[in-house]
């Protein structure tokens, strides 16, 4: 059960604490920020709302804890993540539990999600125990005009602290994706986790808590972002802010200071289908990357661009396979579950009345019940309908016919985004091309979007981002180079 057992201690009451300076503390406000179940609608769970000057707190014991960390052995650092990451894969059940009730994540891909997460963080240290080992060695007289008189020697250093603000689709594993990185670096964190999410988020840290981490060096605020949103990101004592989540991310880079930026904003990911493919492995793979998490994931298939020989076969596939969708409670692990909230919920709706309205094929009936969508095809979108460009985040795919390839890198090309995109042929070169030809972070052949193995890099082009992730790119990102350059005397005299 969430705030049982171990997890006894994060909680105060009805209300879950935050974390920092090492132990769970109850806010000076007095205040709580409610986190509504997407199934019922009603409040589930309570997290404290932080003020500023908790913030403020936080930050500062995360910079003396981070100096030391610093100086910490690599492979102690190491050795405290892999615990970490044992102890969230041993309590996944209560984690998945949080998962399920605060974003209606099914059952299962809730217990993956915490499972994914903890082999995370172990690759994190493995990989940053390899990378950070290493440093560089040049020498001066490779420069025109100079002798072998200077020797430079490169090495990693941590940024400082690290503002890490994952979003509500997956707020284990993109958390963990952002402390990993920046702990095995020698950096501190400091976690905002997202509202909806802000429990499965606290029981997470507990794990790192339990493991031994010194006090200071990670700590989680929960709270309202308009009262601590803005503070955190443009806080003065924040190195770096990795950040995954919609366009409030450009509003971020907008304001934040001059401290690298890791940024995932969201994506709308073409599929784009060539009358060669293999019309089978297209449907799955359409069904899978469209609807899974009823599309709320930034690599979610968001546009079908299929060749018109072809579209007739492939819709009537991708419908029957529709059709075998559960839809229901996340508890019951439906694959199509309540969006995240109403606004979400009547944002959708919004964007299938206008193709409704401009004259798309339904190849479902539209159905909704609160926040539950029922998974919806819509056959010959045109470019005119809002669906073609905007990201629904939820169980709703249009199928745009094209008549020739270069039309669909267009479509794809014209989107503002450009995270993920994937192409099916039995033709490597053609896939090459078009993977060549597309605006995309990443281009994924015969196969639909996906952020992992999480050591791929995976970043956005456009709108969807600035910087690369996956776990190499991540604590490259997390560090800055240091040079140490030893000057030696000009010989007075001629060797050999
Ligand atoms: O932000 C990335 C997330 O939305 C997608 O991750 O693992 O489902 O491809 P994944």
């Amino acid at each position: 059960m969430s705030g049982s057992g171990i997890f006894a201690e994060i909680i105060d009451g009805d209300v879950f604490n935050y974390y920092a300076d090492g132990k769970w503390n109850k806010s000076s406000s007095g205040k709580f920020v409610p986190i509504i179940n997407p199934t019922t609608r009603k409040i589930h769970f309570k997290v404290q709302a932080c003020t500023q000057e908790e913030v403020n707190k936080a930050i500062e014991s995360a910079k003396i804890a981070q100096k030391l960390w610093a100086k910490t052995p690599l492979w102690k650092r190491a050795e405290l993540l892999h615990k970490a990451a044992a102890i969230l894969k041993e309590h996944k059940a209560p984690i998945a539990e949080c998962l399920v009730k605060e974003i209606a994540k099914p059952a299962k891909d809730a217990v993956t999600e915490v499972v994914r997460s903890g082999d995370l963080v172990s690759y994190c240290a493995e990989e940053g125990v390899r990378i950070l080992g290493e440093g560089k060695f040049l020498v001066s007289d490779s420069f025109p005009g100079n002798e072998r008189t200077k020797y430079c020697l490169t090495s990693k250093i941590p940024l400082g602290v690290v503002l890490a603000i994952p979003p509500f689709n997956y707020p284990v594993n993109l958390a963990v994706s952002k402390i990993g990185p920046a702990i095995i670096a020698g950096n501190s964190i400091v976690l905002k986790p997202p509202t909806q999410g802000a429990v499965a988020a606290l029981h997470m840290v507990h794990c790192f808590h339990l493991a031994g981490f010194p006090k200071g060096l990670i700590s989680c605020v929960t709270g309202k972002g308009s009262e601590i949103g803005d503070f955190l990101t443009m806080h003065p004592g924040v190195n770096c802010i990795s950040f995954t989540g919609g366009d409030t991310g450009i509003a971020i880079s907008k304001k934040s200071a001059m401290v690298p930026l890791q940024m995932e904003l969201g994506g709308k990911d073409a599929c784009i289908v060539l009358e060669d493919a293999d019309l089978d492995l297209v449907a799955a793979n359409i069904v899978k990357g469209g609807f899974s998490y009823s599309g709320q994931r930034c690599t979610a298939v968001k546009v079908a661009l299929v060749m018109e020989s072809v579209a007739e076969t492939l819709v009537k596939k991708i419908k029957d396979k529709v059709a075998k969708l559960t839809v229901g409670p996340p508890e019951d692990d439906c694959d199509i579950t309540p969006v995240i909230t109403e606004s979400s919920a009547n944002f959708i709706e919004g964007l299938v009345m206008d193709a409704k309205k401009k004259g798309a094929t339904f190849c479902q009936e539209y159905r909704r019940e609160g926040n539950l969508i029922w998974p919806l095809l819509l056959d010959n979108v045109r470019s005119d309908m809002r669906i073609s460009w905007e990201e629904p985040f939820g169980p709703v795919l249009p199928v745009i016919r094209i008549n020739s390839v270069e039309e669909g890198i267009r479509h794809c090309n014209a989107s503002n985004f450009g995270l993920q995109g994937c192409v099916f042929t039995k033709d490597i070169n053609k896939a090459m091309l078009i993977s060549d030809a597309m605006e995309t972070g990443t281009v994924q052949i015969n196969s639909a979007p996906a952020r992992g193995p999480d050591h791929f890099p995976f970043q956005g082009l456009k709108d969807s981002g600035i910087g690369s992730q996956g776990i190499t790119n991540s604590i490259n990102m997390m560090t800055k180079i240091k040079t140490t350059v030893i000057n030696l005397p000009t010989p007075s005299y001629t060797m050999g």
